[in-house]
């Protein structure tokens, strides 16, 4: 075991099991009497809780109750047994009075304690906020469970310093934190700023899985960052990721503006994707289901209000439920599929000071799906960015010429001077994207291609806070013209 690992079984109750004492003995494992009032202090070494039902409802579910929440935040592992003198069938009566628990940190009621012993041992808690860590400019944002993640993945400091960092779309809390001292004792040196992200539970682990599964083994070590699954930490109700903070990179959003568009595209689909896009699969089937299994499409009252908008004042024709419909109705297609980044928006994409390399991050929607929807997600982020001031006319009319059908590489917008480069990237996105399409079969149906970019634009009139309206509304129409 690991200098420092959480070797304790905390007991809850008055007479600890001795077989079970034997089991985890065995297992270099060491079984704890603890009276409530000591369990937060116990908590930062031990690995689990054992609550022991001993007779009296009230106070065994109180007991749960108020302890399960405080139990996960510090790592543990919580599991819940009858005492030798209760009564085995109250004990089963009383399980449904409990909190739900989630079940991979919750013991399942058994008699065998060999078993019982063997799945303490198998949970790995992390490390525990033994010692004092202390946290300079610590954002008001973060809750008491979220702090105590940070206490535990950085156990091995003793100061850390954190600074919140604004941009992300999902609403997790992203901060940089910069290990300023590491304890003398801490046997990894792990003294580079990184980056922490704080969200909901089960998002965290998707996102982890998604990285290990996905993006670990096809994107190169220099075009993400890495996890550091030891300062992962999981609580109750949230967990925290931990990875490589990417330094020395510019947004590609600014990137884009000052050097060469087609280099940057190239860098991103040819080498920082280009082990996920190399293993294509060609599928012949329904595009939009797929379309759907990304969760791309989202019939929402926002998009009927760009609808209604885009109706009164540019001219769209169709409902949305006209649209979903049609979309319904477009059959199979010819498409490849391979792993797609999922979420591809210039907010996730950085781009190496002073080279062409492209940088991913956020790989919360990571999975295997269609190869042209990473690029039309990316075009439609790049022709419809959120929150900036309204389109004037002519902007307005040149967009909706880019996204004349069919879409081509060759279509130029013909933008102003200062938007030289969204044609142009939007310009480079097609060239691999469309280099990636099967031949068209039927001249009269939208291509895949198309398809994929309708439902994109489809997705960002969708959410009302793609401001301003008239830019879901142009969105919508462009979408409807698209989908034929
Ligand atoms: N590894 C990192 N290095 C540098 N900045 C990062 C890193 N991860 C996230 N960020 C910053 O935080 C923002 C939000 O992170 P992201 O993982 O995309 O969250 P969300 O899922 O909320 O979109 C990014 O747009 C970027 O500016
Ligand atoms: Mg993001």
């Amino acid at each position: 075991m690991e200098p420092g690992a959480r070797s304790i079984v905390l007991w809850l109750g008055a007479s600890p099991s001795t077989t079970l004492r034997g089991a985890l003995s065995e297992r270099g494992l060491q079984l704890k009497r603890v009276n409530e009032k000591a369990l937060t202090r116990s908590y930062p070494r031990a690995r689990g809780l054992i609550v022991a039902f001993e007779g009296n409802v009230g106070e065994f579910v109180g007991r749960i109750r108020r302890n399960w929440k405080d139990a996960l935040n510090h790592g543990l592992t919580v599991g819940t047994v009858c005492d030798q003198r209760a009564n085995l069938l109250d004990f089963g009566r009383v399980q449904g009075a409990l909190p739900k628990i989630p079940v991979h940190r919750l013991i399942p009621i058994s008699q065998d304690w060999t078993r019982i012993a063997q799945l303490f041992d198998r949970h790995d808690p992390g490390p525990g906020a033994e010692k004092p860590l202390r946290l300079l400019a610590i954002p008001k944002v973060l809750s008491e469970e979220e702090k105590l993640l940070l206490k535990r993945g950085f156990a091995d400091c003793t100061l850390l310093r954190l600074k919140l960092l604004k941009g992300g779309r999902s609403g997790a809390k992203l901060l940089l934190a910069h290990p300023v001292e590491q304890k003398k004792s801490a046997h990894r040196r792990r003294t580079m700023p990184c980056v922490i992200k704080l969200d909901d539970r089960d998002r965290i682990a998707g996102e982890v899985a998604n990285f290990s599964q996905f993006m670990e083994g096809c994107v190169p070590f220099n075009s993400r960052p890495n996890v550091d699954r030891l300062r992962g930490a999981e609580g109750s109700s949230a967990a925290m990721l931990v990875q490589d903070f990417v330094h020395r990179a510019i947004p590609l959003l600014d990137a884009l503006k000052i050097g060469s568009p087609a280099l940057f595209i190239a860098s991103l689909f040819e080498c920082a994707l280009k082990g996920c896009r190399s293993g294509v699969t060609p599928m012949h089937g329904g595009l939009v289901a797929e379309l759907y299994r990304l969760r791309v499409l989202n019939w929402s009252k926002d998009l009927d209000d760009a609808a209604t908008f885009a109706q009164a004042h540019l001219g769209a024709k169709r409902s949305p439920k006209a649209l979903e419909r049609r979309l319904g109705a477009l059959g199979t297609s010819d498409f490849l599929r391979c792993t797609v980044h999922g979420d591809l928006n210039p907010g996730n994409i950085f781009v190496a000071s002073a080279s062409s390399d492209t940088i991913l991050i956020d790989f919360y929607k990571t999975e295997l799906g269609p190869a042209i929807s990473d690029p039309a997600a990316l075009e439609v982020s790049i022709a419809f960015p959120a929150g900036d001031k309204a389109f004037s006319p002519a902007e307005e009319r040149k967009i909706a010429a880019l996204y004349a059908p069919p879409l081509s590489h060759s279509a130029s917008g013909d933008l102003s001077a200062k938007d030289w480069w969204r044609r142009e990237t939007i310009r480079a996105i097609r060239v691999h994207a469309l280099a990636m399409e099967p031949r068209a079969k039927s001249p009269t149906k939208p291509t895949p291609y198309s398809i994929a970019v309708a439902c994109y634009l489809l997705r960002f009139a969708s959410y009302a806070d793609n401001l301003p309206r008239r830019r879901r509304a142009l969105a919508y129409t462009l979408a409807e013209k698209l989908l034929g």
